[in-house]
């Protein structure tokens, strides 16, 4: 995976975390939050923990066959309300009303081994229950835990837990936050949850439920936060999750679901995030998509979504992740919209079968409208000025056609593929106002005429893919001063003369030279004298 795609995924995934209804209750409590125990002050003492929770939290202890963390080591004693780690009590009742345990870093080599002890349902008081990436605790999560009336958050992510969620998590009616993220249930969601009405977040992703999103989860009006992703979901998104009002974000990818957007998703104007990509849904794009206008990150890709990119998405002024790649999409590149994505930093379109001219579409993706001195009225209709934050966009795999404009400012443009397409003219000798960009792939295209010498500014550019076009003259000379590249391609064209003889244009492999009209020096063989 491309080192940008990581950064991005990486930053979504902040997104998520931060998202105002994960007040995940996580986090390194120090034990029972220092509560007072009588201090001189006058103060009554508080109550030791009752007996009745200590024993079933040496319950779940006694489940725990192994535990690296060093948590459950701090059990001993009598109250377990003083220094048992991960323990949160009731400075007035001493009862239990937080347990919270949590891998510490580096998660991956801390674990407890062992399984879900249903004495975990003695903890009557308890509001916060959160077992967080153990690694190793597997077996049920125990249907007893519907007794805990008191929870509002549930997090049980990271950890081996399988079988079937149960069904009786849906007498839980106190319950905000839900977390199963991270196990290996199976079977179907369980329908009685739909009766949980003041859920605010469920996440169960990265599981392997099956089945259909239960239509009892219509009642679920409080969500702000779903997460159903990785897993093999199948059935149509249902209609009603146009009704949740709050929803933030919604993240069904990786499934297997079917059908249509239904329309009604388009008047979620809460919608941060919506990632359906990975699915098997099919249809057109709805063109009300464009009224989603809190999405920050627009993922459908891996579908098989056809028709029109309807122009109304480039109405969304907050989006700066879109990913349409991997679909049946078709009709012209959409144009005619100004001030298009003023916060777009990547945009994936490829692998679609697209028609335009890039000319007309970098025009509307042009920071004319807002970034650009408008009084001063200089937009030449030739010159393009990308979105001030842009660094990633890939058109590739498409069958777009025109020639490349004249650039005036790159900004953050990093990534550029166009490669696969039917794109002609030549390489304006502006592209080097690219000045950010790591990677350019032009391959396998219509582009003729001479490589413009003042490429060799590019400086940042590392993945330089120029192959099967037809190019003609030489590889300029001053390109050795492209030292960062580490792959390049000029293989098919009809180039001739001398290759930069410096590194690392004379070390590449002579393919990437290969089938030219007339190219010489290493990799390839000397060039003649005459
Ligand atoms: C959904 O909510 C309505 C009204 O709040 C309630 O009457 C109904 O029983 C609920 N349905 C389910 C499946 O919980
Ligand atoms: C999709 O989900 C399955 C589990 O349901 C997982 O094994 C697979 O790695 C996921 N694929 C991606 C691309 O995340
Ligand atoms: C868009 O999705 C495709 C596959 O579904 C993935 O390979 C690609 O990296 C994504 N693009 C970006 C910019 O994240
Ligand atoms: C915009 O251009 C006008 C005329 O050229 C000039 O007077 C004004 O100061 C400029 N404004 C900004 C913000 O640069
Ligand atoms: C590269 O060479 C060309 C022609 O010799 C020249 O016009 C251009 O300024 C040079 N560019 C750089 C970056 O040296």
């Amino acid at each position: 995976m491309p080192q940008l795609s990581t950064t991005l995924l990486r930053l979504l995934a902040i997104l998520l975390v931060a998202l105002p209804p994960s007040r995940s209750a996580a986090g390194h409590h120090p034990a029972n939050n220092g509560a007072p125990r009588g201090d001189g002050d006058g103060k009554p003492l508080s109550p030791p923990c009752a007996p009745a929770d200590r024993a079933a939290l040496l319950g779940f202890k006694a489940g725990v066959a192994a535990d690296t963390t060093g948590i459950l080591a701090t059990w001993t004693g009598p109250d377990c309300c003083g220094a048992w780690e991960g323990v949160t009590c009731d400075v007035a009742t001493g009862r239990v009303i937080a347990l919270q345990l949590e891998a510490p870093p580096p998660k991956h080599r801390h674990y407890m081994q062992g399984t879900l002890s249903s004495s975990l349902a003695g903890l009557e008081f308890m509001e916060t229950l959160v077992i967080r990436d153990m690694g190793r605790i597997s077996g049920a999560i125990p249907a007893a835990l519907s007794r805990l009336t008191r929870l509002r958050e549930l997090y049980l992510e990271g950890n081996m837990l399988a079988g079937a969620i149960p069904g009786s998590l849906g007498k839980l009616s106190s319950l905000q936050y839900l977390s199963l993220a991270g196990n290996r249930l199976d079977d179907h969601l369980p329908p009685e949850l739909g009766a949980v009405s003041g859920l605010e977040q469920i996440n169960v992703a990265k599981n392997r439920l099956t089945g259909v999103v239960p239509p009892s989860y219509k009642n679920l009006s409080m969500l702000a936060y779903l997460d159903l992703s990785n897993n093999l979901l199948s059935g149509a998104v249902p209609g009603f999750i146009g009704q949740f009002k709050s929803l933030a974000l919604l993240d069904l990818s990786n499934n297997s679901f079917s059908g249509e957007i239904p329309a009604s998703l388009c008047t979620l104007h809460s919608l941060t995030d919506l990632s359906l990509s990975h699915n098997k849904l099919g249809g057109q794009i709805p063109p009300q998509m464009g009224g989603l206008r809190s999405l920050n990150s627009l993922a459908i890709d891996g579908n098989m979504f056809v028709g029109s990119i309807p122009a109304s998405l480039l109405g969304l002024q907050k989006l700066w992740y879109m990913n349409l790649s991997g679909n049946g999409l078709s009709g012209p590149l959409p144009t005619g919209v100004s001030n298009a994505l003023p916060s777009l930093v990547s945009m994936d379109l490829s692998h679609n079968h697209l028609t335009g001219e890039i000319d007309q579409f970098f025009r509307s993706l042009s920071a004319a409208g807002h970034d650009v001195n408008l009084s001063s009225n200089k937009m030449s209709s030739q010159q393009i000025v990308l979105p001030q934050k842009l660094e990633h966009l890939d058109l590739s795999k498409n069958q777009i056609t025109g020639v490349l404009p004249e650039f005036t400012r790159g900004a953050g443009l990093k990534w550029l593929d166009i490669s696969s397409n039917a794109i002609g003219g030549q390489i304006p000798s502006s592209i080097s106002k690219l000045s950010s960009l790591e990677r350019l792939d032009m391959s396998r295209n219509r582009v003729r005429g001479a490589i413009p010498a003042s490429m060799a500014e590019m400086v940042s550019l590392q993945w330089l893919d120029l192959s099967n076009n037809v190019l003609i003259g030489r590889i300029p000379d001053n390109f050795t001063r492209l030292t960062s590249v580490r792959h390049a391609s000029f293989r098919g064209n009809k180039l001739c003369g001398r290759i930069p003889q410096a590194k690392p244009f004379n070390l590449f492999r002579a393919a990437a030279y290969a089938h030219n009209l007339c190219l010489c020096g290493k990799p390839l063989p000397p060039c003649r004298k005459i």
